[in-house]
């Protein structure tokens, strides 16, 4: 056999959501028109401070930054923790990334040593247990369900942890694809149950500012040992402009640092000096109009799904995502969504990216578009799904 061969640990699943786009573009291509409400990412542009920042930068002179990021980013980062959450964070701890994922990456490298076990529920994001996978970690997916309302509770993580020791654990909240949320009561008990066993919490808030129902809380409120990660990409507006970052708790500091100098040198200057316009005020009045739209989408389709049949909506308390059962549809998501896509020119993702048992019986609708879009896909599905037998 060829030595020439990928190594094992590349083989990761690949990320569903993004075929359904390659095959959405296609469809566009071939002169159709498709509603998008498969990809997580705002239809909306970064607010225009963001943009006149990222143009100023472009006429001076555009190079390395220190690995963990601008000084005057990571100061108008804690600036936010203080103004956001009431809580001092000093900016040594801050480390600016590449998007979340970025932030995940590093770590996990400064956390966890190789075959460490990580814990997450499931439904969740799929990236985490592909990244963990890549780098030799063990991904321990926790079934959630609706008795806990999709949370993990202390006693599933010390069961878990009884079962066969764990190294850590991660969630987000709000969460995708189901949008719930951890209320700050049952967050703040199940960090603290986290540190009690010694396990390193990973709060995923990347859906921090999108809050729907419920008051969301930072899983740097019950411990300074929380590793918390967040982004530029959400709220923000600010996919494409690669950019996060992340709290660290004061031990992992300078290892990331040390990680982050050799992994990546230096994130882009012009995202960098680009971010600190997200906090202005004109910045956050435009965000807020962006989210209200969000809001009214999730209002429509938690009205309209119901009634085209998909009854079993998770509780969407934050982001902008509807999971749905379409049990009375099919109970082969993958095929349902290759023909929602051919027959209504509607996109979604299918479940068994976030939870492989379960997943064939659930959709993940983003409305992160229009409320045009949302009224044309209500429509569409409307005429299609009676003709599906
Ligand atoms: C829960 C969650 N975490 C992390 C990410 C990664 O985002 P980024 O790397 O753009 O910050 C996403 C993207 O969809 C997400 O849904």
């Amino acid at each position: 056999m060829s030595r020439f061969q990928p190594s094992h640990r590349s083989s990761v699943a690949p990320f569903i959501a993004m075929e359904v786009l390659a095959a959405a573009v296609e469809r566009e291509r071939a002169g159709h028109r498709v509603i998008h409400m498969e990809v997580g990412q705002p239809g909306a542009n970064a607010p225009s401070r963001v943009i006149a920042a990222a143009k100023r930068a472009l006429d001076g002179r555009l190079g390395y930054t220190e690995a963990l990021g601008i000084r005057e980013l990571r100061e108008a980062i804690a600036g936010h923790y203080a103004a956001t959450y009431g809580i001092a964070v000093a900016p040594d701890r801050i480390a600016v990334t590449a998007g979340s994922s970025g932030a995940f990456n590093l770590a996990f490298l400064a956390a966890f040593e190789p075959g460490a076990r990580v814990a997450m529920p499931t439904p969740g994001y799929p990236a985490y247990r592909n990244l963990l996978a890549a780098l030799g970690l063990e991904a321990v997916e926790i079934e959630c369900g609706p008795e806990t309302r999709w949370a993990l509770t202390p006693e599933m993580l010390e069961r878990a942890h009884a079962e066969k020791p764990l190294d850590g654990v991660l969630i987000a909240s709000p969460a995708n694809p189901t949008g719930t949320m951890y209320s700050p009561e049952v967050l703040d008990a199940l960090v603290k149950a986290a540190d009690a066993m010694g396990l390193w919490f990973i709060s995923d808030e990347i859906y921090h500012g999108l809050v729907h129902n419920g008051r969301q809380a930072t899983a740097l409120a019950s411990s300074d040992r929380a590793i918390v990660v967040n982004s530029f990409s959400k709220y923000y507006c600010m996919t494409g402009w690669r950019i996060g970052w992340m709290v660290m708790p004061e031990v992992l500091a300078k290892p990331i640092d040390r990680l982050a100098q050799n992994l990546t040198l230096s994130n882009n200057e012009i995202s960098q000096r680009a971010a600190l316009a997200a906090f202005d005020p004109a910045s956050t009045v435009e965000l807020d109009v962006v989210k209200a739209g969000y809001t009214a989408n999730r209002a429509f389709l938690l009205e309209h799904l119901p009634r085209l049949g998909f009854d079993d909506l998770l509780p969407v308390d934050g982001a902008f995502y509807a999971y749905a059962s379409v049990a009375r549809f099919s109970n082969d998501s993958i095929d349902f969504v290759k023909r929602m896509l051919a027959e209504a020119g509607v996109a979604a993702t299918p479940g068994p990216d976030f939870d492989a048992a379960r997943g064939h019986g659930y959709v993940r609708f983003s409305f992160a578009g229009t409320m045009a879009d949302m009224v044309e896909a209500t429509d569409r599905l409307g005429r299609w799904l009676p003709k599906i037998g």
